[in-house]
């Protein structure tokens, strides 16, 4: 009885912050150098475990993209077409999940719930896609928001955002910040995705981290130096969306 009294008058117990990585597929495997760089990859992440909590959405990439196409060719439904991608992310996760090791569950979470409830218990969370719909960079702003995350980091192959696409022009500059209404305006512009379609972030993640106040960092995920600080807080090359 008096245990239960001094136990209801201890403040709560402050959590460490939470920080949400979307890692895109195209980081992930390039075909070039990427078992040393996921080695290093996993050793910068173990490093940050120790200080925030971390949630880790991967993409499916090119695997995806061919499966994808492949399904289309053969007639398969939208809907058959994620499930199709959703099954290629979380061959991504499994394998991140294994290479950063315990406590990191080996089986990647298939909800939203089961992620929130691996988070709470304080491990690092690792998963792909959930539903058909939308993309892993909307599993994370969802995580994001239902986590109360400090921010978003948005791995990708580039350096950011550009006011061109840099892999077609040379000449394309990048935006190191941008305001949510102008974010927002060019992802509308560019419309709700198709499965496998190809975008810097995801319609409906963006939507929901623009109400929740949720900064996206944009970063090319190769660079580890510029991840890690991305990750942590700090100056970064790369794009803000605040
Ligand atoms: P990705 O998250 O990899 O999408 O999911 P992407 O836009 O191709 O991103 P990058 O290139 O990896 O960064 C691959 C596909 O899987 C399906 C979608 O079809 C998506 O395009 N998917 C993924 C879902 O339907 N739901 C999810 O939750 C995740």
């Amino acid at each position: 009885m008096g245990t239960w009294s001094v136990a209801r008058e201890m403040p709560p117990a402050k959590l460490p912050e939470t920080v949400v990585l979307s890692l895109g597929g195209s980081v992930f495997r390039t075909g070039a150098g990427d078992a040393e760089y996921l080695r290093k990859l996993a050793t910068l992440l173990r490093a940050l475990a120790a200080k925030t909590r971390l949630v880790i959405t991967t993409g499916g990439g090119r695997t995806a993209r061919e499966y994808i196409e492949l399904g289309r060719e053969l007639g398969l439904t939208d809907v058959e077409l994620d499930e199709i991608g959703i099954d290629v992310t979380r061959v991504h996760a499994r394998l991140l999940a294994a290479l950063l090791g315990p406590p990191v569950p080996p089986v990647p979470a298939v909800s939203l719930a089961e992620a929130v409830r691996e988070s709470h218990r304080g491990t690092t969370v690792v998963l792909g896609g959930t539903e058909p719909g939308h993309t892993t960079d909307g599993v994370a702003a969802l995580l994001a928001t239902r986590l109360r995350a400090v921010r978003l980091v948005n791995a990708t192959s580039v350096s950011g955002l550009f006011d061109r696409d840099p892999r077609k022009d040379p000449k394309a500059i990048r935006i190191d910040r941008i305001g949510w209404e102008e974010f927002r305006a060019r992802l509308v512009r560019v419309g709700r995705g198709t499965p496998g379609q190809e975008f810097v972030f995801d319609q409906l993640g963006a939507e929901l981290l623009a109400r929740a106040r949720i900064p996206i960092y944009i970063v090319d995920g190769r660079d580890l130096g510029e991840l890690e600080s991305a990750l942590l807080g700090r100056a970064f090359q790369g794009t803000r969306v605040e």
